[in-house]
């Protein structure tokens, strides 16, 4: 596709994400005047959107409107004529040309971030579905010894808050299972990895990854907490740089660390199909048997809410269909899916 083409479908992802059912994420006035400006050829953001596409042709324009939003956050954070570009109360006039002016400030700095960096927009709430299928799939196939590794675990926080029955305690009320409910069990678990592309995120760039809202203000601090509460096993987590699109880099590590469990949360929906069949085909390929690669995915895209859960596991070629959410933040309702039975076995849930 070319670059022409690939700024009318940008443009029209820009309408899209307006509409997003999640009204209060804050990022909103900055999209549209993303749209506008696009719409008035401004010559520093085409070359800014010809470098992303350039230096990663597979990126979707859905990752591509979101990892602009959190680097031009990071700027307007640190630089005061940026400090309104978010405020509701900002003219349109005002805030495109505020925009104009912080792209042509620092259209080196928003260049280099968004050719290396990914959005990293993490929930605290993620774990709960994981901790109840992994528990549910190491109890129904016998098995003593869970090694875990999280593919694109941004800060890490997955891999702290497993088997934590404070955290699961706190979050697990706000998420309602239906028809019925998978038990909580303890995950006998004897490796916590987790690994994501180089520059590792920090703490600070998930922050700006968080909407500029009440709402994700709220998700942010359930982070914190979150690594606060967990701070005991800090010490139990390895958190490494590894690009996953390096196949032969990632099998090695799944070898030579005998990875039974492999997750991979809100990662692959950021890369075009064939790239996510290679990296799922490299890990039913190398994970120690019995084994379980967990998926989770927004439902569409980043257009909605949902999220969907699917599941591969060793000796089966088909990929599971677990359950279904109608929030990718895992508050609200979690339904059952077809398979579930596959990984956690027929008498797993608590019905009612
Ligand atoms: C949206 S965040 C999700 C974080 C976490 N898994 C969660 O669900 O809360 C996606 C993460 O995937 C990482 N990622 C994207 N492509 C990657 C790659 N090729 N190799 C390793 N990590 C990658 C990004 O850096 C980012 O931190």
């Amino acid at each position: 596709m070319s670059h022409e083409d690939r700024r009318a479908a940008f443009g029209r992802t820009l309408d899209e994400i307006q509409r997003h059912e999640q009204g209060h994420h804050g990022w909103v006035v900055l999209h549209r005047a993303l749209g506008d400006l696009l719409e008035t050829g401004h010559r520093a953001f085409s070359r800014l959107l010809d470098a992303a596409w350039t230096a990663r042709p597979n990126i979707s324009d859905a990752h591509l409107v979101t990892l602009l939003s959190v680097t031009i956050r990071q700027i307007a954070l640190r630089d005061p004529a940026g400090a309104h570009l978010f405020d509701e109360e900002t003219d349109p006039a005002a805030r495109l040309h505020a925009l104009q002016r912080l792209i042509d400030t620092y259209e080196a700095d928003l260049t280099e971030e968004i050719c290396v960096r990914s959005n990293s927009f993490t929930g605290a709430r993620r774990f709960l579905v994981p901790q109840l299928i992994i528990g549910g799939f190491a109890a129904a196939h016998g098995i003593d010894e869970v090694r875990l590794l999280d593919l694109g675990t941004g800060a890490g926080i997955l891999p702290r808050q497993l088997n934590n029955t404070v955290v699961f305690d706190r979050f697990h009320r706000d998420l309602n299972w239906r028809p019925w409910t998978p038990p909580y069990r303890h995950i006998p678990l004897t490796a916590r990895v987790g690994v994501d592309a180089p520059p590792l995120p920090t703490l600070e760039w998930v922050r700006a990854c968080h909407g500029p809202s009440a709402y994700y203000e709220e998700r942010f601090a359930e982070l914190e907490w979150s690594f606060e509460q967990t701070a005991g096993v800090a010490d139990q987590v390895v958190i490494k740089a590894l690009d996953i699109l390096d196949l032969p880099q990632l099998s090695k590590f799944i070898r030579d660390y005998n990875f039974n469990v492999v997750t991979c949360n809100f990662v692959l929906f950021q890369y075009d199909g064939p790239v996510q069949e290679m990296i799922e085909r490299c890990v039913m390929e190398n994970i120690a048997s019995p084994g379980l690669f967990l998926l989770m995915n927004p439902s569409h895209s980043l257009l909605r809410k949902g999220c969907i859960v699917e599941g591969r596991i060793t000796g089966n070629p088909r990929r599971l269909h677990l359950a279904d959410l109608s929030d990718a933040h895992m508050l609200g309702h979690a339904t059952i899916g077809a398979d579930l039975h596959v990984v956690i076995g027929d008498e797993g849930g608590v019905r009612g």
